[in-house]
């Protein structure tokens, strides 16, 4: 299964920075047989990029409207994300989930309507710290990723990011077996619940060049979801080839 290493801009980097760093990813990093990367940058330069930046089908947004079209103000609907030329979406970010009170109802709305624009999906998922420490953790993944799919769904275009809210940029991971445990648990669970034999499974939550090494030898581990440390080329292509050896 080809890894995957995706990049989370989240809010920063504006024209000028965004494209500046999109361009020296481009030119660092060669996609190999091995992996592939993807950008999520912020969306109101994802067209301008995309434009200039040779390398294609890498972009993503970091979120999409629940809802086709209509009056929904500020929203930026699965077709208008299309149109800006992104391949992926990211849906169920935890910074979504907690911030905007993103619960399941909403994220399976927001993966019917992207399915249906044919967008491949990372669905991130990821349990509070107050889950991992009384061990509730799959219990929440579970609920995650239950009921959550439209019946005739493509899982070919769906990769999950696993993200425990605590260890986005806190600079804390978990443990390497149980990141292992986890990962291997989604993979368990959606082979029972949706016949799925393979499913890349990527791991986030302050992913960097010191920890990669020892999380990207975790053989459940398909790839990663970087946050701060992809906003360094430097960092992002020192990540890229350790997930490449
Ligand atoms: P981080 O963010 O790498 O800064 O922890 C990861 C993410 O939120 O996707």
């Amino acid at each position: 299964m080809k890894k995957v290493l995706a990049a989370n801009w989240k809010m920063n980097m504006g024209m000028k920075e965004g494209l500046k760093l999109a361009l020296e990813v481009e030119k660092k990093i060669k996609s190999t047989d091995k992996a592939n990367f993807i950008l999520f940058p912020s969306i109101h330069t994802i067209s301008f990029i995309n434009k200039i930046v040779k390398k294609k089908n890498i972009f993503g947004a970091q979120d999409c409207s629940q809802f086709e079209n209509g009056s929904y103000t500020g929203d930026i609907s699965a077709k208008m994300i299309k149109e800006l030329g992104c391949t992926y979406v990211m849906i169920g970010h935890s910074e979504r989930r907690v911030n905007y009170k993103e619960d399941n109802r909403i994220i399976k709305k927001k993966i019917h309507i992207a399915a249906k624009e044919k967008l491949k999906i990372i669905l991130c998922v990821g349990e509070s710290y107050k889950a991992y420490k009384s061990k509730k953790g799959k219990l929440i993944i579970n609920n995650q990723i239950k009921d959550i799919f439209p019946k005739k769904f493509n899982f070919k275009n769906l990769i999950i990011a696993y993200e425990p809210v605590w260890a986005i940029g806190s600079n804390k991971t978990p443990k390497i077996n149980e990141i292992n445990s986890m990962h291997s648990y989604i993979k368990q669970k959606m082979n029972n619940l949706y016949k799925i034999d393979e499913i890349k499974v990527l791991y986030g939550g302050s992913l960097n060049s010191k920890n990669c090494k020892s999380i990207f030898a975790i053989k459940s581990v398909d790839g990663g979801l970087v946050g701060g440390a992809s906003l360094k080329s430097s960092e992002f292509k020192f990540i890229y080839d350790t997930l490449n050896k």
